[in-house]
């Protein structure tokens, strides 16, 4: 039996107002928290012991999921008291684990969006005899990433900031945030204060001469940390793009969850998906946006590669676009959202009152 950590306790600031009702590993995603698709892909490779390391807004997990026997999972939640950040939270979470030294621990980042082998990742891990190993994957622009290169075999030759200058950029090879850990590494780990696993503990394991090794797998991958990407997974979800054994429903255009109202003239495309609750009003059209539980989405509204918040409403013929309205949120009539702009939790914006181009 292979066991778990699902890291689940960061603040979520790069999607905030999404996070500040909601941690960032339960916003909806095609109809379900994020956390229900890595649940659901975790148990298909045969895991089943979830420990989850909670923190920001922890009371909110095991409501929903429980001790997972509806999920065929066994799952258990440790709270950290203050943040430990990534290799604090492993460690701390370790104290609910059952295996042995030796043995292999899956750690999951709990905002990946991955079609990931994790069978293979753990046969990798056993296989080297690796002391840790990580997921890797290839982008094409590496700069906003810390840089992972490998020698020919696989093994990790150094962990790299940022990369500032075209020089630096050694691998197009990043840390997908999967992880296998040898139960002893994560005992070492210290104790009572925060440590950053990806900052401190790898580096700090490759100084001293630990074996760290690399699986490239270039599979589906994505981070789900801003809002752009996280309007992007939820919409490559409902596509079937990425895989997922948890989307409510037959991949395609769009997904209408039920108790969802959308009109019969509304046009609904590009993996967009309607929550229960929600209403979409005559001749609104939506393109790749999430439309959470009980929203509202007046007549004649064009809504693109936006998410519109639980009971927020949108108002006849605005347009929303690359954006993102907080839960409650009331846009008037008549307005025009653009370029990455975040409307805050139950604010008001009145008729006719933003616009990004001449209204004649
Ligand atoms: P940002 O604030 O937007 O960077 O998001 P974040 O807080 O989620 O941080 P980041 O994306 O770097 O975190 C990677 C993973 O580790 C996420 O799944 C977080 O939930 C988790 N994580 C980060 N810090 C902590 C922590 O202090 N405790 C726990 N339990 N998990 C954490």
């Amino acid at each position: 039996m292979t066991e778990a950590i699902l890291l689940v306790g960061g603040k979520g600031t790069r999607l905030r107002p999404l996070t500040v009702h909601t941690p960032k590993p339960m916003v909806p995603a095609a109809g379900v928290p994020f956390l229900s698709h890595q649940l659901a892909r975790a148990r298909e490779a045969g895991v089943e012991h979830i420990v989850f390391a909670t923190s920001y807004l922890a009371e909110v997990f095991e409501p929903y999921f429980g001790d997972g026997s509806a999920l065929g999972l066994h799952l258990e939640y440790v709270t950290e008291e203050e943040p430990l950040g990534t290799g604090g939270a492993i460690r701390n979470a370790a104290e609910r684990l059952t295996g042995a030294p030796g043995d292999p621990v899956l750690v999951f980042n709990g905002d990946i969006l991955t079609g990931l082998d994790i069978r293979a990742l753990v046969d990798t891990h056993t296989g080297s005899g690796a002391d840790v190993s990580l997921h890797l994957t290839r982008v094409e622009d590496p700069r906003a990433f810390g840089l992972v290169p490998t020698d020919p075999t696989g093994r990790v030759t150094a962990f790299l900031e940022k990369p500032q200058t075209p020089e630096e950029i050694v691998t197009d090879q990043i840390n997908a945030g999967a992880y296998v850990f040898d139960r002893a590494v994560i005992d070492a780990i210290p104790t009572g204060r925060p440590v950053s696993v990806e900052r401190e503990t790898f580096p700090g394991l490759l100084r001293d001469g630990a074996h760290l090794q690399g699986m490239v797998d270039s599979t589906y991958w994505l981070d789900l940390g801003t809002p752009q990407a996280f309007v992007r997974g939820s919409a490559d979800l409902v596509l079937g793009r990425a895989p997922s054994p948890a989307v409510p429903g037959r991949c395609g255009d769009s997904l209408v969850l039920d108790g969802a109202d959308v009109a019969p003239d509304a046009k609904l495309a590009g993996g967009t998906v309607v929550g229960p609750g929600a209403v979409v009003g005559a001749g609104a059209r939506i393109d790749g946006s999430a439309i959470l539980d009980g929203a509202v989405v007046e007549p004649g509204a064009r809504i693109v590669d936006s998410l519109v918040g639980a009971r927020a409403r949108i108002g006849a013929r605005t347009v929303v676009r690359d954006a993102v309205v907080g839960d409650g949120a009331v846009v008037g009539a008549d307005n025009e959202l653009r370029c990455g702009v975040r409307v805050w939790c139950d604010a008001r914006i009145p008729d006719a009152s933003v616009r990004f181009s001449s209204d004649q």
